[in-house]
Protein backbone atom coordinates (compact mmCIF):
# COMPACT_ATOMS: atom_id res chain seq x y z
CA UNK A 1 0.00 0.00 0.00
CA UNK A 2 2.72 2.46 0.85
CA UNK A 3 4.52 1.58 -2.35
CA UNK A 4 1.55 2.23 -4.43
CA UNK A 5 0.62 5.67 -2.55
CA UNK A 6 4.67 6.07 -2.77
CA UNK A 7 3.80 5.36 -7.08
CA UNK A 8 1.34 7.33 -7.30
CA UNK A 9 2.94 10.09 -5.49
CA UNK A 10 5.97 10.21 -7.76
CA UNK A 11 3.86 9.56 -11.14
CA UNK A 12 1.80 12.76 -9.91
CA UNK A 13 5.30 14.87 -9.30
CA UNK A 14 6.45 13.86 -13.06
CA UNK A 15 3.43 14.52 -13.69
CA UNK A 16 3.62 18.37 -12.11
CA UNK A 17 7.09 19.03 -13.21
CA UNK A 18 5.85 18.14 -17.10
CA UNK A 19 3.48 20.84 -16.78
CA UNK A 20 6.02 23.38 -15.53
CA UNK A 21 8.50 22.34 -17.68
CA UNK A 22 6.22 23.15 -20.19
CA UNK A 23 4.94 26.49 -18.78
CA UNK A 24 8.22 27.86 -18.01
CA UNK A 25 9.50 26.89 -21.74
CA UNK A 26 8.60 29.88 -23.66
CA UNK A 27 10.26 30.51 -27.48
CA UNK A 28 11.57 33.59 -28.64
CA UNK A 29 10.86 33.26 -32.39
CA UNK A 30 7.92 33.82 -33.61
CA UNK A 31 8.10 30.21 -35.56
CA UNK A 32 9.38 27.44 -32.73
CA UNK A 33 10.94 24.60 -34.41
CA UNK A 34 9.97 25.96 -37.68
CA UNK A 35 6.87 24.07 -37.93
CA UNK A 36 4.64 26.62 -38.98
CA UNK A 37 3.16 25.52 -42.74
CA UNK A 38 2.70 29.44 -43.57
CA UNK A 39 6.58 30.00 -44.32
CA UNK A 40 8.51 33.12 -43.77
CA UNK A 41 11.98 33.43 -44.68
CA UNK A 42 13.53 36.42 -46.43
CA UNK A 43 16.98 36.51 -48.18
CA UNK A 44 19.76 39.09 -47.84
CA UNK A 45 23.45 39.68 -49.30
CA UNK A 46 25.97 42.11 -47.63
CA UNK A 47 29.77 43.10 -49.48
CA UNK A 48 32.83 42.62 -46.93
CA UNK A 49 31.27 45.98 -44.81
CA UNK A 50 27.45 44.54 -44.74
CA UNK A 51 26.46 46.65 -47.37
CA UNK A 52 25.50 46.93 -50.63
CA UNK A 53 27.86 49.18 -52.13
CA UNK A 54 26.55 48.34 -56.01
CA UNK A 55 23.35 46.78 -57.34
CA UNK A 56 23.73 44.09 -59.80
CA UNK A 57 22.14 45.59 -62.83
CA UNK A 58 18.92 43.59 -63.53
CA UNK A 59 18.47 41.92 -60.16
CA UNK A 60 17.46 45.14 -57.47
CA UNK A 61 18.23 45.63 -54.54
CA UNK A 62 19.35 42.19 -52.88
CA UNK A 63 16.98 41.87 -50.27
CA UNK A 64 13.87 39.30 -51.46
CA UNK A 65 11.54 37.08 -49.23
CA UNK A 66 9.11 34.44 -49.66
CA UNK A 67 6.23 34.56 -47.68
CA UNK A 68 3.03 32.26 -47.91
CA UNK A 69 -0.32 31.34 -45.88
CA UNK A 70 -1.21 27.94 -46.86
CA UNK A 71 -5.41 27.05 -47.31
CA UNK A 72 -6.44 23.71 -47.60
CA UNK A 73 -9.51 23.01 -49.51
CA UNK A 74 -11.94 19.74 -48.75
CA UNK A 75 -13.78 18.40 -52.33
CA UNK A 76 -15.57 15.60 -52.67
CA UNK A 77 -14.96 12.68 -54.74
CA UNK A 78 -18.43 11.24 -55.81
CA UNK A 79 -16.77 8.69 -58.70
CA UNK A 80 -14.74 6.79 -56.16
CA UNK A 81 -16.24 4.74 -53.19
CA UNK A 82 -13.07 5.16 -51.23
CA UNK A 83 -11.17 8.40 -50.15
CA UNK A 84 -14.04 10.37 -50.90
CA UNK A 85 -13.07 13.38 -49.33
CA UNK A 86 -9.54 14.78 -51.15
CA UNK A 87 -7.83 17.56 -49.58
CA UNK A 88 -5.87 19.52 -52.02
CA UNK A 89 -3.62 22.96 -51.21
CA UNK A 90 -2.89 26.10 -52.45
CA UNK A 91 -0.41 28.59 -51.31
CA UNK A 92 -1.51 32.51 -50.88
CA UNK A 93 2.09 34.28 -51.74
CA UNK A 94 2.20 37.73 -50.36
CA UNK A 95 5.33 38.46 -52.02
CA UNK A 96 5.45 39.50 -55.71
CA UNK A 97 8.19 38.90 -58.13
CA UNK A 98 7.62 42.59 -58.85
CA UNK A 99 8.27 43.22 -55.19
CA UNK A 100 12.18 41.36 -55.08
CA UNK A 101 12.77 43.12 -57.78
CA UNK A 102 12.73 46.40 -56.42
CA UNK A 103 15.64 48.25 -57.26
CA UNK A 104 17.24 51.73 -57.16
CA UNK A 105 15.03 54.55 -57.88
CA UNK A 106 12.01 52.74 -57.81
CA UNK A 107 9.69 53.64 -55.06
CA UNK A 108 7.59 51.67 -52.33
CA UNK A 109 5.66 52.36 -49.97
CA UNK A 110 7.49 53.48 -46.95
CA UNK A 111 10.54 54.13 -49.25
CA UNK A 112 12.55 57.60 -48.18
CA UNK A 113 13.64 59.91 -51.00
CA UNK A 114 17.16 59.87 -49.86
CA UNK A 115 17.09 56.04 -50.14
CA UNK A 116 16.03 55.95 -53.82
CA UNK A 117 19.29 57.03 -55.23
CA UNK A 118 21.58 55.19 -52.01
CA UNK A 119 21.75 51.45 -52.78
CA UNK A 120 22.79 50.92 -49.02
CA UNK A 121 19.76 53.25 -47.63
CA UNK A 122 17.26 51.20 -50.26
CA UNK A 123 18.06 48.04 -49.04
CA UNK A 124 17.88 48.29 -45.35
CA UNK A 125 14.18 50.10 -46.62
CA UNK A 126 13.60 47.32 -49.12
CA UNK A 127 13.70 44.77 -46.28
CA UNK A 128 11.53 46.81 -43.98
CA UNK A 129 8.96 46.87 -46.62
CA UNK A 130 9.21 43.01 -47.72
CA UNK A 131 8.56 42.46 -43.70
CA UNK A 132 5.27 44.27 -43.66
CA UNK A 133 4.21 42.38 -46.49
CA UNK A 134 5.43 39.02 -44.35
CA UNK A 135 4.66 40.47 -41.00
CA UNK A 136 2.15 38.21 -38.39
CA UNK A 137 0.43 39.41 -35.49
CA UNK A 138 1.90 37.92 -32.48
CA UNK A 139 2.84 38.20 -29.13
CA UNK A 140 4.19 39.80 -27.70
CA UNK A 141 5.50 40.94 -30.48
CA UNK A 142 4.88 40.53 -34.25
CA UNK A 143 7.39 38.79 -36.34
CA UNK A 144 8.51 38.39 -39.73
CA UNK A 145 11.16 35.95 -41.09
CA UNK A 146 13.76 33.92 -40.68
CA UNK A 147 16.70 35.40 -42.58
CA UNK A 148 19.27 33.72 -45.02
CA UNK A 149 22.31 35.43 -45.43
CA UNK A 150 25.05 35.85 -47.83
CA UNK A 151 28.27 37.64 -47.81
CA UNK A 152 30.96 38.02 -49.90
CA UNK A 153 34.68 39.04 -48.35
CA UNK A 154 36.33 40.60 -51.15
CA UNK A 155 37.85 44.00 -50.12
CA UNK A 156 38.59 46.39 -53.38
CA UNK A 157 41.12 48.45 -51.44
CA UNK A 158 41.25 50.79 -53.36
CA UNK A 159 37.44 51.38 -53.32
CA UNK A 160 38.15 53.57 -50.01
CA UNK A 161 34.16 51.54 -49.50
CA UNK A 162 34.41 50.69 -45.95
CA UNK A 163 35.39 52.47 -42.96
CA UNK A 164 37.89 51.02 -40.58
CA UNK A 165 36.42 50.47 -37.23
CA UNK A 166 33.46 52.98 -38.58
CA UNK A 167 35.85 55.97 -39.34
CA UNK A 168 35.77 56.53 -43.19
CA UNK A 169 39.04 55.37 -44.53
CA UNK A 170 41.00 56.42 -47.09
CA UNK A 171 41.81 53.69 -49.81
CA UNK A 172 45.09 51.59 -49.91
CA UNK A 173 47.50 49.51 -51.60
CA UNK A 174 45.50 46.15 -52.30
CA UNK A 175 47.35 42.82 -50.82
CA UNK A 176 45.45 42.34 -47.67
CA UNK A 177 41.76 40.71 -48.70
CA UNK A 178 40.96 39.13 -51.69
CA UNK A 179 40.17 41.55 -54.83
CA UNK A 180 40.73 40.37 -58.46
CA UNK A 181 40.35 44.30 -59.36
CA UNK A 182 37.95 46.69 -59.75
CA UNK A 183 34.26 45.01 -59.42
CA UNK A 184 35.00 41.94 -57.04
CA UNK A 185 32.62 43.28 -54.33
CA UNK A 186 29.43 42.69 -56.62
CA UNK A 187 26.02 41.92 -55.42
CA UNK A 188 24.90 38.09 -56.85
CA UNK A 189 22.85 37.14 -59.20
CA UNK A 190 19.51 35.83 -57.22
CA UNK A 191 17.32 33.71 -58.50
CA UNK A 192 14.50 32.22 -56.60
CA UNK A 193 12.47 29.22 -56.91
CA UNK A 194 8.74 30.44 -55.53
CA UNK A 195 7.42 27.95 -53.11
CA UNK A 196 4.61 25.75 -54.58
CA UNK A 197 2.98 22.92 -53.44
CA UNK A 198 2.45 19.42 -54.87
CA UNK A 199 -0.81 17.86 -54.77
CA UNK A 200 0.58 15.50 -52.34
CA UNK A 201 1.16 18.33 -49.82
CA UNK A 202 5.05 18.22 -49.94
CA UNK A 203 5.76 22.36 -50.02
CA UNK A 204 9.49 23.48 -51.64
CA UNK A 205 11.01 26.29 -52.90
CA UNK A 206 14.43 27.92 -52.55
CA UNK A 207 17.05 30.52 -53.55
CA UNK A 208 20.16 29.71 -55.73
CA UNK A 209 22.96 31.82 -57.42
CA UNK A 210 26.24 32.67 -58.26
CA UNK A 211 28.56 35.88 -57.59
CA UNK A 212 30.48 35.49 -61.09
CA UNK A 213 29.13 37.55 -63.21
CA UNK A 214 30.86 37.36 -66.33
CA UNK A 215 32.90 34.33 -67.67
CA UNK A 216 31.16 30.90 -66.94
CA UNK A 217 34.68 29.54 -67.83
CA UNK A 218 33.99 26.94 -64.98
CA UNK A 219 34.45 27.71 -61.61
CA UNK A 220 31.55 29.62 -60.79
CA UNK A 221 30.80 30.54 -57.23
CA UNK A 222 27.51 29.03 -56.00
CA UNK A 223 24.99 29.37 -53.45
CA UNK A 224 21.14 27.80 -52.70
CA UNK A 225 19.02 27.84 -50.26
CA UNK A 226 16.13 25.05 -50.63
CA UNK A 227 13.57 24.86 -48.06
CA UNK A 228 10.70 21.80 -48.06
CA UNK A 229 7.74 20.70 -45.92
CA UNK A 230 5.18 18.21 -45.41
CA UNK A 231 2.14 19.67 -44.87
CA UNK A 232 0.77 19.53 -41.32
CA UNK A 233 4.28 17.51 -40.38
CA UNK A 234 7.38 18.05 -38.77
CA UNK A 235 9.56 20.87 -39.86
CA UNK A 236 10.81 22.80 -42.55
CA UNK A 237 14.50 21.58 -43.80
CA UNK A 238 16.21 24.28 -45.20
CA UNK A 239 19.02 22.21 -47.55
CA UNK A 240 22.07 24.69 -48.17
CA UNK A 241 24.70 24.68 -50.30
CA UNK A 242 28.11 27.30 -50.59
CA UNK A 243 30.64 26.70 -53.56
CA UNK A 244 33.52 29.25 -53.48
CA UNK A 245 35.61 30.20 -56.66
CA UNK A 246 38.91 31.55 -57.76
CA UNK A 247 37.43 35.33 -57.91
CA UNK A 248 34.72 34.64 -54.96
CA UNK A 249 37.25 32.65 -52.30
CA UNK A 250 35.88 33.98 -49.17
CA UNK A 251 31.85 32.90 -49.11
CA UNK A 252 29.93 33.39 -46.19
CA UNK A 253 26.22 32.28 -46.14
CA UNK A 254 23.92 32.07 -42.60
CA UNK A 255 20.70 31.11 -41.56
CA UNK A 256 19.25 33.97 -39.28
CA UNK A 257 16.92 34.51 -36.51
CA UNK A 258 17.26 38.08 -36.44
CA UNK A 259 15.88 41.10 -34.32
CA UNK A 260 12.21 42.30 -35.32
CA UNK A 261 13.32 45.81 -34.82
CA UNK A 262 16.57 47.17 -33.43
CA UNK A 263 20.19 46.37 -35.28
CA UNK A 264 20.48 42.79 -35.63
CA UNK A 265 24.29 41.27 -34.96
CA UNK A 266 26.35 43.46 -38.22
CA UNK A 267 24.34 45.41 -39.34
CA UNK A 268 23.43 49.31 -38.68
CA UNK A 269 19.82 49.22 -39.90
CA UNK A 270 16.88 48.96 -38.36
CA UNK A 271 16.11 44.91 -39.06
CA UNK A 272 13.34 42.94 -39.43
CA UNK A 273 13.54 38.92 -38.49
CA UNK A 274 11.93 36.29 -36.50
CA UNK A 275 13.15 37.36 -32.40
CA UNK A 276 9.75 38.38 -30.53
CA UNK A 277 11.64 38.18 -27.70
CA UNK A 278 15.70 39.54 -27.58
CA UNK A 279 17.29 36.73 -25.74
CA UNK A 280 19.35 37.68 -22.51
CA UNK A 281 22.14 36.06 -21.11
CA UNK A 282 21.98 33.35 -19.02
CA UNK A 283 18.19 32.74 -19.69
CA UNK A 284 18.01 30.96 -23.12
CA UNK A 285 18.87 27.90 -24.94
CA UNK A 286 18.75 27.40 -28.58
CA UNK A 287 17.44 23.86 -30.09
CA UNK A 288 18.81 23.09 -33.65
CA UNK A 289 19.06 20.20 -35.69
CA UNK A 290 22.03 19.96 -37.99
CA UNK A 291 23.05 17.81 -40.74
CA UNK A 292 26.88 18.99 -42.04
CA UNK A 293 27.12 17.03 -45.17
CA UNK A 294 30.09 18.46 -46.90
CA UNK A 295 32.66 20.48 -44.62
CA UNK A 296 33.89 23.01 -47.46
CA UNK A 297 37.23 21.87 -46.90
CA UNK A 298 39.58 23.23 -43.90
CA UNK A 299 38.92 27.28 -44.13
CA UNK A 300 35.67 26.41 -43.33
CA UNK A 301 34.70 27.75 -40.43
CA UNK A 302 31.65 26.28 -39.68
CA UNK A 303 29.27 27.63 -36.64
CA UNK A 304 26.84 25.55 -34.74
CA UNK A 305 25.94 28.61 -33.67
CA UNK A 306 27.28 32.18 -34.34
CA UNK A 307 25.62 34.74 -32.18
CA UNK A 308 26.09 38.51 -32.76
CA UNK A 309 24.70 41.46 -30.83
CA UNK A 310 26.03 44.90 -30.57
CA UNK A 311 26.69 47.11 -27.15
CA UNK A 312 29.30 49.88 -26.56
CA UNK A 313 32.84 49.95 -24.40
CA UNK A 314 31.43 51.65 -21.74
CA UNK A 315 28.41 49.09 -21.82
CA UNK A 316 25.99 50.84 -22.98
CA UNK A 317 23.69 49.65 -25.83
CA UNK A 318 24.55 50.50 -29.38
CA UNK A 319 22.46 53.65 -31.03
CA UNK A 320 24.04 53.54 -34.19
CA UNK A 321 27.01 56.01 -33.86
CA UNK A 322 29.27 54.08 -35.68
CA UNK A 323 32.32 55.09 -34.14
CA UNK A 324 31.91 53.56 -30.75
CA UNK A 325 29.40 50.99 -31.35
CA UNK A 326 30.97 48.01 -31.44
CA UNK A 327 29.55 44.89 -32.82
CA UNK A 328 30.19 41.52 -30.45
CA UNK A 329 30.10 37.73 -31.48
CA UNK A 330 31.01 34.25 -30.52
CA UNK A 331 30.92 31.43 -32.37
CA UNK A 332 31.69 27.74 -31.83
CA UNK A 333 33.72 26.31 -34.66
CA UNK A 334 32.90 22.95 -35.60
CA UNK A 335 35.46 22.04 -38.62
CA UNK A 336 37.97 19.88 -36.58
CA UNK A 337 40.24 20.93 -39.18
CA UNK A 338 40.38 24.69 -37.45
CA UNK A 339 43.15 24.81 -35.23
CA UNK A 340 43.39 26.93 -31.92
CA UNK A 341 45.24 29.84 -32.69
CA UNK A 342 45.09 30.96 -28.80
CA UNK A 343 48.03 28.98 -27.46
CA UNK A 344 50.62 29.74 -24.60
CA UNK A 345 52.95 31.10 -27.13
CA UNK A 346 50.49 33.22 -28.69
CA UNK A 347 48.49 34.40 -25.89
CA UNK A 348 47.49 37.62 -28.11
CA UNK A 349 44.97 35.15 -29.40
CA UNK A 350 43.15 34.12 -26.16
CA UNK A 351 40.68 35.99 -23.94
CA UNK A 352 42.78 37.76 -21.67
CA UNK A 353 40.56 35.05 -19.25
CA UNK A 354 38.24 31.69 -18.97
CA UNK A 355 35.67 31.56 -16.80
CA UNK A 356 34.47 27.74 -15.86
CA UNK A 357 31.08 27.09 -15.15
CA UNK A 358 31.69 27.26 -11.67
CA UNK A 359 32.89 31.15 -12.01
CA UNK A 360 36.53 30.63 -12.03
CA UNK A 361 38.40 32.88 -13.38
CA UNK A 362 41.14 31.32 -14.86
CA UNK A 363 44.15 33.85 -16.45
CA UNK A 364 45.62 33.05 -19.86
CA UNK A 365 49.02 32.77 -18.50
CA UNK A 366 48.21 30.28 -16.52
CA UNK A 367 49.58 27.76 -19.00
CA UNK A 368 48.97 25.06 -16.58
CA UNK A 369 44.81 25.68 -16.15
CA UNK A 370 43.82 27.83 -19.36
CA UNK A 371 41.88 25.29 -21.64
CA UNK A 372 43.68 27.17 -24.41
CA UNK A 373 42.54 24.62 -27.50
CA UNK A 374 39.16 25.59 -26.53
CA UNK A 375 39.56 28.91 -28.19
CA UNK A 376 40.37 29.16 -32.19
CA UNK A 377 41.05 32.45 -32.10
CA UNK A 378 39.94 35.92 -30.09
CA UNK A 379 40.54 39.23 -31.02
CA UNK A 380 39.57 42.83 -29.26
CA UNK A 381 37.62 46.01 -31.25
CA UNK A 382 40.05 48.04 -32.82
CA UNK A 383 38.48 51.08 -31.01
CA UNK A 384 39.46 49.71 -27.10
CA UNK A 385 41.49 52.28 -25.60
CA UNK A 386 42.91 50.00 -22.46
CA UNK A 387 43.43 46.27 -23.87
CA UNK A 388 45.93 44.13 -21.48
CA UNK A 389 48.96 43.34 -23.49
CA UNK A 390 49.52 41.58 -25.85
CA UNK A 391 46.22 41.78 -28.07
CA UNK A 392 45.42 41.01 -31.22
CA UNK A 393 42.63 43.24 -32.40
CA UNK A 394 39.73 42.22 -35.28
CA UNK A 395 39.62 43.17 -39.07
CA UNK A 396 38.44 47.02 -38.79
CA UNK A 397 37.05 46.81 -42.37
CA UNK A 398 34.24 43.85 -42.20
CA UNK A 399 31.51 45.32 -40.20
CA UNK A 400 30.14 48.80 -40.36
CA UNK A 401 31.54 49.53 -37.04
CA UNK A 402 34.62 48.19 -34.71
CA UNK A 403 34.02 44.40 -34.02
CA UNK A 404 35.56 41.92 -31.15
CA UNK A 405 34.96 37.92 -32.10
CA UNK A 406 35.30 35.18 -29.45
CA UNK A 407 35.38 31.59 -31.46
CA UNK A 408 35.46 28.82 -29.65
CA UNK A 409 36.49 25.06 -30.30
CA UNK A 410 34.75 21.59 -29.48
CA UNK A 411 36.47 21.32 -26.11
CA UNK A 412 35.55 19.18 -22.89
CA UNK A 413 35.81 22.93 -20.87
CA UNK A 414 32.07 23.38 -22.63
CA UNK A 415 30.47 19.71 -21.55
CA UNK A 416 27.83 21.67 -19.20
CA UNK A 417 26.31 24.11 -21.72
CA UNK A 418 25.56 21.01 -24.33
CA UNK A 419 28.09 22.37 -26.84
CA UNK A 420 30.92 20.00 -29.20
CA UNK A 421 33.13 18.98 -26.56
CA UNK A 422 35.57 17.28 -28.82
CA UNK A 423 36.84 17.38 -32.41
CA UNK A 424 34.03 15.91 -35.04
CA UNK A 425 31.10 16.82 -32.84
CA UNK A 426 28.26 17.96 -35.19
CA UNK A 427 30.51 17.19 -38.29
CA UNK A 428 30.25 15.43 -41.39
CA UNK A 429 28.40 11.97 -40.34
CA UNK A 430 27.08 13.36 -36.58
CA UNK A 431 23.86 14.76 -37.59
CA UNK A 432 22.21 15.83 -34.45
CA UNK A 433 19.73 17.44 -32.29
CA UNK A 434 21.43 20.23 -30.40
CA UNK A 435 20.35 21.82 -27.02
CA UNK A 436 23.08 24.28 -26.39
CA UNK A 437 22.82 26.40 -23.17
CA UNK A 438 23.89 29.97 -25.27
CA UNK A 439 22.67 32.02 -22.76
CA UNK A 440 24.58 30.27 -19.92
CA UNK A 441 27.72 30.09 -22.54
CA UNK A 442 27.65 33.62 -23.49
CA UNK A 443 27.05 34.66 -19.93
CA UNK A 444 30.73 33.46 -18.79
CA UNK A 445 32.69 34.47 -22.11
CA UNK A 446 34.79 37.20 -21.73
CA UNK A 447 33.96 40.55 -23.74
CA UNK A 448 35.73 43.65 -23.57
CA UNK A 449 34.70 46.58 -21.38
CA UNK A 450 36.70 49.69 -20.09
CA UNK A 451 37.83 49.32 -16.68
CA UNK A 452 35.02 50.28 -14.01
CA UNK A 453 32.23 50.08 -16.92
CA UNK A 454 29.34 48.37 -14.66
CA UNK A 455 28.54 44.98 -17.12
CA UNK A 456 26.92 45.54 -20.32
CA UNK A 457 23.27 43.83 -20.37
CA UNK A 458 24.12 40.75 -23.39
CA UNK A 459 21.21 40.83 -25.23
CA UNK A 460 21.65 38.95 -28.37
CA UNK A 461 19.98 40.50 -31.46
CA UNK A 462 20.92 37.54 -33.85
CA UNK A 463 21.56 33.86 -34.02
CA UNK A 464 22.76 32.08 -36.66
CA UNK A 465 24.06 28.65 -38.04
CA UNK A 466 26.37 28.46 -41.20
CA UNK A 467 29.76 28.81 -43.06
CA UNK A 468 32.30 31.07 -43.38
CA UNK A 469 34.93 29.75 -45.70
CA UNK A 470 37.39 31.71 -45.16
CA UNK A 471 39.64 32.02 -48.14
CA UNK A 472 40.14 28.78 -49.64
CA UNK A 473 42.88 27.94 -52.11
CA UNK A 474 40.80 25.85 -53.89
CA UNK A 475 37.00 26.05 -55.21
CA UNK A 476 35.33 24.25 -52.11
CA UNK A 477 31.96 23.15 -51.25
CA UNK A 478 29.30 22.95 -48.18
CA UNK A 479 26.21 21.62 -47.58
CA UNK A 480 23.95 21.46 -44.81
CA UNK A 481 20.71 20.95 -43.86
CA UNK A 482 19.22 22.27 -40.78
CA UNK A 483 15.63 22.73 -39.62
CA UNK A 484 14.21 22.66 -36.22
CA UNK A 485 15.57 25.67 -34.75
CA UNK A 486 14.00 27.30 -31.74
CA UNK A 487 15.12 29.80 -29.07
CA UNK A 488 13.58 28.99 -25.85
CA UNK A 489 13.29 31.57 -22.69
CA UNK A 490 14.38 30.18 -19.48
CA UNK A 491 13.25 31.36 -16.04
CA UNK A 492 15.97 33.08 -14.28
CA UNK A 493 15.67 29.98 -11.58
CA UNK A 494 16.14 27.36 -13.15
C1 LIG B 1 19.25 28.05 -59.80
O1 LIG B 1 18.27 27.03 -59.87
C2 LIG B 1 17.56 27.02 -61.08
C3 LIG B 1 16.41 26.04 -60.95
O2 LIG B 1 16.82 24.85 -60.36
C4 LIG B 1 18.51 26.70 -62.22
O3 LIG B 1 17.81 26.70 -63.44
C5 LIG B 1 19.62 27.74 -62.25
O4 LIG B 1 20.58 27.39 -63.22
C6 LIG B 1 20.29 27.87 -60.90
N1 LIG B 1 21.20 29.00 -60.89
C7 LIG B 1 22.52 28.86 -61.01
C8 LIG B 1 23.33 30.10 -60.99
O5 LIG B 1 23.08 27.78 -61.12
C1 LIG C 1 48.81 36.85 -15.04
O1 LIG C 1 47.89 37.82 -15.51
C2 LIG C 1 47.22 38.51 -14.50
C3 LIG C 1 46.18 39.40 -15.15
O2 LIG C 1 46.73 40.11 -16.19
C4 LIG C 1 48.23 39.27 -13.67
O3 LIG C 1 47.56 39.95 -12.61
C5 LIG C 1 49.24 38.32 -13.10
O4 LIG C 1 50.27 39.03 -12.43
C6 LIG C 1 49.90 37.48 -14.18
N1 LIG C 1 50.72 36.43 -13.59
C7 LIG C 1 51.92 36.15 -14.02
C8 LIG C 1 52.62 35.03 -13.32
O5 LIG C 1 52.46 36.75 -14.93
Amino acid sequence: MANQFFNLFFMLNVLLSCVSLAQSSVSAVGDPGMRRDGLRVAFEAWNFCNEVGKETPGMGSPRAADCFDLTTKFKFNHRRKRHRIKKSYSLNHRVAAADNKLGMGKPFPGSSPRALNNPDLYAAEKELYLGSLCEVADTPNPWQFWMVMLKNGNYDTKSGLCPENGKKAAPFNPGRFPCFGEGCMNQPILSHQQTRVSCHGTMRGGFNGTYDLGSDTGGMSYFEVVWEKKVGMGSWVFSHKLKTSKLYPWLMMYLRADATKAFSGGYHYDTRGMLTTLPESPNFKVRVTLDVKQGGGPKSQFYLMDIGSCWKNNGTPCDGDVLTDVTRYSEMIINPETPAWCSPTNLGGCPPFHITPYNTKIYRNDTANFPYSAYHYYCAPGNAQHLEIPYSTCDPYSNPQAQELVQLLPHPIWADYGYPTKQGDGWVGDARTWELDVGGLSSRLYFYQDPGSPPATRIWTSLDVGTEIFVSDKDEVAEWTLSDFDVILTSPTT
